[in-house]
């Protein structure tokens, strides 16, 4: 089914299901333990066996040679395979350094083994009784020192470059300017699951039992990396401990765990160790930002320009935090640049909303601090400069846009009029207490995905779709939406994914699961309506699905009347899209206090206004939005990849160095949805609404910070040592 808005189903005039809170179906197993991730399936092949993998000790140069003879006679062993024994594998589209790199080393902790044995401990053992050398080679790790030269990105997730008017000459004459640096580090996703596969072949076939938020490409990528056809593989994912983007592409887990089990002639699991992750999967790359903005007396904008350097290893695009000042604030002459340099550090990719949630960081700060020049409340200044169409490119229309209600419901919910503008004219006891605001944009990508839907023949339905549920509650809304489409309560509806065998769906990635998969969904119970009807020979726009029966030209029919009908449908998105700017908002809010004496920053309250749509089911959109809040915490406060800038990776390299936050760093929160169905967006009229919550609050945090103290740090995180 091809979808061209605007969506005016009859569906949405009186749903009972769709836009209710649910609690999720897998909460249970996931609360007591009992939804096996990858590395617990220990019933889905016999005899398996354990690998461990390693990772190089440099970050560039080449292996000279491995001593393998005595991890080979080590107790348990079944088999090794190394770097220097085979050829490099693992470069796809999705990824530049290969999984297993061979001689050449890329980045640190790349994988050169993995080591087969009887037991963990056997193998873990063995490997490090691995003796390699090295023949290191220079590296370039230092982001600030080699920003000058780097270039303007060759694809990205947004626009590498956008231009409208002439930014420098009207920025030149403004009344007001500002011109800021801000910095983000680099940063890792942190997800509770590690990457873990169990591999099985069966003669030419691979089956992989893994943790992964996109099925399809996973397969994909598999069969070239491989080099076997994309039909012998399957991929299975149906439980994923978080994702974050650090799940969006195969990792070397899975190649590994293929290339074990063909050596060992028998199933291999393979998880990668906490401490490999940091430096051997991807992680958000650190980004320098410049934000330039220009306004007349009054405070309007009439020049922004936001640029942004970022660097990742060869051939990759860099962390593009630009993305969202296209769709932002009213001026005629504005540009958006995002640059990358080659650095030797670890792969960086997808993060945790890429681009958007950094680029708040400096756009949004950016915003406090002009509005503080003028003199004016940043609420105030925002929507004084709230645009019409979408900024950089203004013959596109918003679909639905409701960012000013967001401001104005946050700011009233929040008590913003208790807010002093003066910084550091509030205190409570040893805490300095500031207030802070900002704006929030994510986009509302959708993207094809299919589905099956097959009555059982007894009055209930089941859902087939490779789509992934990374704890967001996909099961749940996917059930919904079943339910509400055939007229069954959601008991009577089970929802089976993450299985390769089933029809493609959009996967989990770029706040695009929740909207696209739910409309392939819905494509499917459409397809499935026509072969009702056609079967009872009635016409197909008459018949109406309720409390389990099929209702039309004069008949009432049981669904268990129906046997066992399926059908597969698909949605796919036209090209009506470009016309429209399809976008999701929020206003955040942020109080903090500081202490006085030691700097140490504690949040007090958080407020998210989201307009993101129709909402499929509030009670998880709304712990997904208190997640992602949860993440901007960490962002602005705490996470931070150290460089070691001599030799190249990433220090703190497990839980105990890499700090994220946990609930006593956020005593609460609130998460408040406008009711904006959107009917450019999908049949549902819904869009994501996940990684909006992490885009602003980071900021408004920030600002806060500012407002409490009189300090604005511009370096990311704001730790105590940058307070004092
Ligand atoms: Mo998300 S970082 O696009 O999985």
């Amino acid at each position: 089914m091809e979808f061209n808005g605007p969506s005016q189903d009859a569906i949405l005039t009186d749903p009972k299901v769709i836009g209710k809170s649910t609690r999720r179906i897998d909460g249970p197993l996931k609360t007591t333990g009992t939804a096996p991730y990858a590395y617990e399936r220990h019933d889905v092949v016999p005899n398996q066996a354990y690998g461990y993998v390693l990772g190089a000790g440099i970050a560039k140069g080449r292996i000279t040679a491995m001593n393998l003879e005595d991890a080979r006679k080590a107790p348990g062993v079944i088999a090794i395979v190394a770097a220097t024994e085979h050829e490099p594998v693992g470069s796809s589209d999705f990824n530049h350094a290969p999984l297993f790199g061979g001689r050449k080393i890329a980045h640190y902790h790349q994988a050169i083994a993995c080591v087969v044995a009887e037991t963990f401990e056997e193998a873990r053992a063995a490997a490090a009784m691995i003796r390699t050398s090295y023949e290191p080679e220079d590296g370039t790790y230092d982001l600030a020192k080699v920003a000058p030269s780097a270039e303007l990105e060759k694809g990205g997730w947004g626009d590498a470059r956008s231009d409208r008017g002439d930014f420098e000459a009207t920025f030149g004459a403004a009344a007001e300017k500002l011109d800021q640096h801000y910095t983000t580090p680099d940063e890792s996703h942190a997800m509770m699951e590690p990457m873990a596969t169990i591999a099985a072949w069966d003669g030419d076939r691979l089956t992989v039992w893994t943790s992964n938020q996109m099925i399809n490409w996973g397969k994909e990528s598999l069969a070239s990396i491989l080099s076997i056809p994309e039909d012998k593989i399957r991929v299975d994912s149906p439980y994923i401990g978080g994702g974050f983007g650090g799940k969006l592409f195969v990792r070397a887990d899975a190649v590994m765990a293929a290339l074990a089990a063909k050596a060992a002639k028998r199933p291999v699991k393979v998880m990668l160790q906490r401490p490999l992750i940091f430096n051997n999967t991807t992680h958000r790359p650190a980004t320098i930002q410049r934000v330039r903005i220009g306004t007349d007396k009054q405070g309007r904008i009439q020049a922004i320009a936001h640029e942004c350097w970022s660097g990742n290893i060869t051939g990759q695009d860099g962390e593009n935090a630009t993305a969202q000042t296209n769709h932002m604030y009213a001026g005629d002459d504005r540009m958006t640049a995002s640059y990358v340099t080659q650095l030797d550090l670890p792969e960086g990719n997808a993060m945790r909303a890429p681009g958007e949630a950094p680029g708040h960081m400096g756009l949004e700060v950016a915003i406090d601090e002009m509005a503080e020049k003028l003199g004016m409340d940043p609420i105030e200044f925002r929507i004084l400069n709230e645009p019409k169409t979408m900024p950089a490119h203004p013959d596109r229309k918003f679909s639905e846009r409701h960012l000013v209600r967001c401001l104005r419901e946050g700011g009233e919910r929040f008590g913003w009029s208790k807010r002093q503008a003066k910084p550091a004219s509030v205190s409570d006891g040893r805490w300095l207490v500031g207030m802070g605001v900002s704006a929030g944009f994510r986009g509302a990508p959708t993207t094809k995905s299919a589905a099956r839907v097959a009555l059982d023949g007894n009055g209930g339905a089941k859902v087939t779709t490779d789509m992934t549920d990374i704890g967001t509650g996909s099961y749940t809304i996917i059930a919904q939406t079943a339910a509400e489409c055939l007229g069954l309560p959601l008991e009577k509806v089970s929802v089976v994914l993450g299985d390769s065998a089933f029809p493609v769906s959009s996967g989990s990635g770029g706040q695009w699961g929740a909207a696209s998969s739910t409309a392939g969904v819905y494509a499917a119970c459409i397809e499935l309506h026509r072969s009702i009807a056609q079967k009872l020979g009635i016409d197909p726009q008459t018949i109406r699905f309720e409390d389990g029966r099929v209702i039309g030209a004069g008949k009432t029919v049981p669904l268990s009347d129906l046997g066992q009908l399926a059908a597969t449908g698909e949605i796919d998105f036209g090209d009506y899209k470009k016309g429209y700017d399809i976008g999701t908002y929020a206003g955040h809010f942020c109080e903090v206090g500081v202490d006085r004496y030691t700097g140490e920053i504690r949040i007090r309250r958080m407020l998210a206004v989201c307009d993101a749509g129709r909402i499929l089911n509030p009670l998880s959109a709304r712990s997904q939005v208190i997640g992602a809040m949860t993440m901007a915490a960490g962002a602005t406060l705490m996470e931070e990849l150290a460089v070691d800038k001599r030799f190249g990776y990433f220090v703190n390299h497990d839980l105990a160095s890499y700090e994220v936050p946990v609930h006593a760093d956020i005593p609460h929160q609130e998460v408040v949805f406008l009711d904006t169905p959107d009917p450019y967006s999908t049949p549902l009229q819904a869009k994501g609404v996940g990684e909006l919550g992490i885009c602003g609050p980071t900021a408004a945090i920030a600002n806060a910070v500012y407002n409490a103290t009189g300090i604005r740090v511009r370096e990311y995180p704001i730790t105590l040592d940058k307070m004092i």
